[in-house]
C-alpha cells in the first residue's frame, strides 16, 4: 500500500525534533553534526536565536497579506538585495523552482517585448539542476528527471558541461539566454572556471543573449562571497536565488536588471505566498547578517581551515577519496566509493552529509559552523572513511 506521504524520496530512518547551531537532534535524543544544512539551506544553523526572534516577532503581528497590497518587509529585503548586487529589481518566490520558472518566463517576455517572440532557446549544461517543475526539468534535461513526464517544454538545449567550444558553436543571435550554475550543486560541486564564466558573459553580450545564473545553491555567502559569480568579476542579467536566503524559511527570489525585466509589467506574473511578511522578515535578517562586516571573511577563514583538514582526510584514505572540490563552504569530496554509501555510514557516525552526482559527497555546513565543529566533523568523516579503507 502506498504511504500516506507520496513516496518520491528514499528517506533515511531518522527524524529530527530540534536543532542547535550545526547540530540536529533526533527524536531518540541522538545528536548529529549537520554538514548538509537541509541541502544548503540553514546558512545560520538551526534555531538561530536572531532568526527565531524576528520570525516570532513577525508572527505576532501579521503572517500573510496578498501581493495586491504593499508589503514593507518585502520592500526592505528587495532594497537590501538591490544595494548589494547587480540587480535593479526583485520578485520573491517560495522556492528555487519557482525562481527558475520566472527566470524562464522573464526571458521569453523580454524577447517578446523586444519584438522577437520566437527567440526562446535557452542554452543549459549537462548535470544542471534547476528544480522539478516542467520548465525546470526541461531546462536541465537529464534522463532521470524527465523520463515518463511526456512532451517537454520546448526551447532548451543542453550542452556538455564545461565545454566552451560547444557553447561557442551553439550560441547565436537566435539564443534567448544561457542558464548556468556557477558551481553545480546536485551535479557534484563542479565549479565553472572564472575565466569560462567570463567568456560565457562575453559570448552572451556578443549575440545579445541574456545570462541567467542559478545561485540557488551556491549563493547567499555559501562560497565566501555573497554570490559566487562575484569571483569571476561578471554580473548576470537574471539570477535565481533560494535556499540560504530564508535561512530555513521557504523563500526564493529572482533578481534582474531593469533591462531584463522590461517585459514584466503588472499582471504578467504573481504568487499568493511569494514575498510574505514572515519569509521577508527572516530573509532580511539573514541578509543583514551575511552582508555584515567581517561575516564573509570568517566564512573564508573557516573554509580554508576545513579544506586543509579535508585534504589531509583525502590523503589518509586514498581508497575512498580522490580529492576536494568547491569553493568556500560549498565543498565536495570526490569519492572512489558510492557517495550514498558514505552518507549511510555517516549516520552510524552521527554526521549528516549529502550525496551528489559525479560520485561526490557534499559538505554544506552552516556558514557559522564553529572551528571545534569543523574539527569534530573531520574526525567523524575519518571514521566514516575507515569503513571503506582497502575497498
Ligand atoms: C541550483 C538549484 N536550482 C534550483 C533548485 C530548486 O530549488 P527548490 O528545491 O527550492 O525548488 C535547486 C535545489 O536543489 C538547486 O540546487
Amino acid at each position: 500500500m502506498i504511504s500516506h506521504v507520496l513516496p518520491t524520496y528514499n528517506r533515511a530512518p531518522i527524524s529530527f525534533e530540534r536543532g542547535e547551531g550545526s547540530w540536529a537532534i533526533a527524536t531518540n535524543g541522538d545528536r548529529y553534526l549537520d554538514l548538509g544544512s537541509g541541502i544548503a539551506v540553514n546558512v545560520l544553523g538551526h534555531a538561530n536565536p536572531e532568526l527565531v526572534a524576528v520570525l516570532t516577532e513577525q508572527a505576532g503581528k501579521i503572517w500573510h497579506v496578498s501581493n495586491v497590497y504593499q508589503i514593507p518587509q518585502q520592500e526592505k529585503l528587495a532594497d537590501l538585495l538591490v544595494e548589494n548586487t547587480f540587480a535593479d529589481t526583485v520578485f520573491f518566490t517560495n522556492s528555487g523552482t519557482e525562481a527558475a520558472e520566472l527566470a524562464i518566463k522573464m526571458t521569453r517576455k523580454y524577447w517578446d517585448h523586444e519584438g522577437q517572440p520566437d527567440r526562446i532557446e535557452i542554452l543549459t549544461f549537462d548535470g544542471a539542476f534547476h528544480g522539478r517543475s516542467t520548465g525546470a526539468i526541461a531546462a536541465a534535461g537529464s534522463e532521470k528527471m524527465v523520463k515518463g513526464f511526456g512532451p517537454l517544454m520546448p526551447g532548451f538545449k543542453q550542452l556538455p558541461w564545461g565545454d566552451m567550444d560547444a557553447l561557442r558553436a551553439a550560441i547565436s543571435d537566435k539564443t534567448a539566454a544561457v542558464m548556468v550554475e556557477p558551481i553545480q550543486g546536485e551535479g557534484g560541486i563542479r565549479p565553472i572556471a572564472d575565466a569560462d564564466l567570463h567568456d560565457i558573459r562575453a559570448l552572451c553580450d556578443q549575440v545579445g543573449a541574456l545570462l541567467i545564473l542559478d545561485e540557488v545553491q551556491c549563493g547567499m555567502g555559501r562560497t565566501g562571497r555573497l554570490f559566487a559569480h562575484e569571483y569571476a568579476g561578471i554580473t548576470p542579467d537574471i539570477m535565481m536565488v533560494a535556499k540560504g536566503i530564508g535561512g530555513g524559511f521557504p523563500l526564493g527570489a529572482v533578481l534582474a536588471t531593469e533591462r531584463a525585466a522590461a517585459g514584466m509589467g503588472a499582471g504578467t506574473h504573481g504568487s499568493t505566498y511569494g514575498g510574505n511578511p514572515l519569509g521577508c522578515a527572516v530573509g532580511t535578517k539573514v541578509m543583514e547578517i551575511v552582508s555584515s562586516d567581517g561575516f564573509l571573511a570568517e566564512v573564508n577563514r573557516k573554509a580554508s581551515l576545513f579544506r586543509q583538514k579535508l585534504e589531509g582526510l583525502v590523503a589518509a584514505h586514498p581508497d575512498v577519496f580522490e580529492g576536494v572540490r568547491g569553493q568556500g563552504l560549498m565543498l565536495g569530496l570526490k569519492a572512489k566509493v558510492a557517495p550514498t554509501d558514505l552518507v549511510k555510514a555517516g549516520y552510524d557516525e552521527h554526521i549528516l552529509t549529502v550525496a551528489a552526482a559525479d560520485n561526490t559527497l557534499r559538505l554544506l555546513p552552516p556558514l557559522n559552523i564553529t572551528d571545534e565543529d569543523i574539527t569534530e566533523a573531520v574526525a567523524r568523516l575519518d571514521r566514516v572513511a575507515a569503513h571503506f579503507d582497502g575497498s
